[in-house]
């Protein structure tokens, strides 16, 4: 039996009533014929939430870099120095804010060296993945010709307008090369002789990169470490690490999915060194994938994937099952945390989410871990945007797994071919949240019913979250149910509606998805919505994602 270690070597549901009892009179008024209401509290905040839980991650694995972000300066794919030109015009669409590199698994088996300096003169390497890789797949994800390094992908972020977070390598390489890859990036111009080497590079100014991942997924392909080692290499990574004029922010190696142990054993051992250990840990790093849709049949990693892109509405629901414990892992993993760094100094970072289901949906044949994103796939994506937005006060960053021709994707590429995937709309319908207030929410809706091999089994009705910025109120709502709208009033406690604009993304067929043929099979919808006596009137289709853009009075 094989699980992911090996293969890489309404919380609320209950306050709604109450909530909605206070205010039965403006519900008797604006309520007929509607079976939901959403209430937002406008004077319940749950904290800003950080520009970055709408990060992303980039990773040398299968197509990502190489055909994904990365074409080459020669290439006839219209790029800039090498980088995509569609890519970088659709991520300043959705406001990219921060970006992972260069892993994965990957990060701890590369030497950042090979990937700066004179093109001609970098080596090709074996790629951490190449055991996945097959006989259609290019050379280039096999061996890596280190075309592009940490000056291509710096270069990358500055043309999207985001913030890069480097992962450096603690398996394989000493903690002086983590500090000489803080060197190159960050040393003042012309002060040593790495920041003389990226003058040559074309860039005399530091970087100033700010995230540093120090390691990752460490209980496994990340060096296979006990929690308690692994908290000892922390310190030792992050004891000394020249910081020049930009501080850094250092995020540890956290849990999968529910792995208590690790993120308990971890800062146990850190609190043993004195609790002020904590302060040099920006965030923790835990990494959740959906991708058990056995029903509980089997934990087998391989056996336990479903498709992509062929499902039935069982697996539609099971996925999101699957994706909706990151809100019980933040929690869970929040509270650990607490019982050592008491003032909750670290934060969560999940670096890594999203579905991943087995092979067989790549756009492109040979690219490994590419799958091709359905309508499922943009609920998935809202389901957990708006768990990360709720949970605003307890992360500072999210990274969907990844960007480009991967698992989650919001784009797919293949040489003079690009289509925005449904996960792709969804990032833009949701970035209007970046940097607003995260506001109670609280939802009444029928509850899903549906038939799990003979058993019943329920998922929520409707779900979602909202935001403020001065008199602009953003609320984001997912309708899981495959067949049926849900006819709703949404009543803002504090407040009144002006006027409302909805965003929508649905289809009649749960499957719906682009490809690189037909770009517009699933695209947001936009149209006016009712606003009366204050109050929201909105129907939310089956299957459907939607941003309801409110002007307050
Ligand atoms: O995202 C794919 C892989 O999943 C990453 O390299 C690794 O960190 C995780 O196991």
């Amino acid at each position: 039996m094989k699980n992911r270690r090996e293969f890489v070597q309404t919380a609320l549901a209950g306050a709604a009533g109450l909530a909605f009892s206070r205010y039965a009179r403006i519900s008797a008024t604006a309520t007929e014929g509607l079976d939901s209401r959403v209430e937002i509290l406008l004077d319940e905040s749950r904290g800003t939430i950080s520009p970055n839980l709408y990060g992303h991650f980039t990773e040398h694995l299968g197509g990502t870099i190489y055909d994904g972000v990365w074409v080459g300066p020669k290439s006839k794919v219209p790029n800039t120095s090498g980088i995509r030109n569609e890519l970088v015009d659709q991520m300043r669409k959705i406001k990219a804010p921060v970006v992972r590199y260069p892993g994965g698994c990957f990060a701890d088996s590369y030497d950042w060296r090979d990937g700066i300096g004179p093109a001609e003169k970098r080596p090709r390497r074996t790629n951490f993945w190449i055991e996945a890789e097959n006989d259609k797949s290019p050379a280039s994800h096999k061996y890596e010709p280190n075309e592009f390094g940490t000056n291509e992908f710096v270069h990358f972020c500055k043309l999207i307008g985001a913030e890069p977070y480097l992962a450096a390598n603690v398996r394989s390489l000493p903690a002086s090369e983590f500090y000489r890859w803080v060197e190159y990036c960050n040393s003042p111009a012309g002060s040593t002789t790495l920041a003389e080497e990226r003058a040559k590079a074309g860039s005399a100014q530091p970087y100033n990169v700010r995230y540093w991942g120090v390691g990752n997924e460490s209980w496994g392909c990340g060096g296979n470490f006990t929690p308690q080692e692994y908290a000892a290499e922390f310190r030792r990574y992050s004891a000394w690490v020249p910081h020049y004029s930009q501080s850094l922010s250092l995020i540890a190696s956290g849990p999968n999915s529910g792995d208590w142990n690790w993120t308990r054993g971890f800062f146990e051992e850190m609190a043993r060194k004195g609790p002020s250990q904590f302060a040099s840990i920006y965030g923790w790093a835990l990494h959740h994938y959906a991708w058990n849709l056995s029903r509980g049949r089997t934990t087998d990693w391989e056996k336990g994937k479903g498709d992509a892109i062929q499902f039935d509405p069982v697996d539609w629901y099971e996925i999101l099952r699957e994706g909706e414990r990151v809100e019980e892992l933040i929690l869970g993993h929040w509270q650990v945390m607490g019982e050592f760094d008491r003032e909750h100094r670290v934060k969560l970072v999940v670096d890594e989410w999203g579905p991943w289901y087995r092979s067989g949906s790549e756009a492109t044949p040979g690219d490994i871990l590419e799958q091709t994103p359905t309508l499922r796939d943009a609920v998935f994506s809202a389901m957990t945007l708006d768990i990360f937005n709720r949970h605003a006060g307890k992360l500072h960053m999210a990274n969907c797994a990844q960007l480009i021709n991967c698992l989650n994707s919001l784009y797919l590429a293949h040489e003079d071919r690009f289509v925005v995937t449904p996960v792709g709309h969804v990032f833009e319908m949701y970035a209007g949240h970046q940097g607003g207030e995260s506001l109670r929410i609280v939802f009444s809706a029928p509850t899903v019913h549906y038939d799990r091999d003979g058993k019943p089994a329920t998922f929520w009705g409707l779900n979602g979250s909202a935001s403020l910025h001065g008199k602009d109120l953003l609320v984001t709502v997912v309708n899981p149910h495959t067949t049926q709208a849900r006819e709703t009033e949404v009543a803002i406690r504090g407040g009144s509606a002006n006027s409302a604009m909805a965003a929508t993304l649905s289809h009649a067929d749960i499957h719906a998805r682009n490809t690189f043929d037909n770009h517009e099979a699933l695209i947001p919808q936009k149209k006016a919505s009712v606003a009366r006596n204050g109050i929201v009137v909105h129907t939310f289709p089956a299957a459907s994602v939607t941003a309801l853009s409110i002007r307050l009075t």
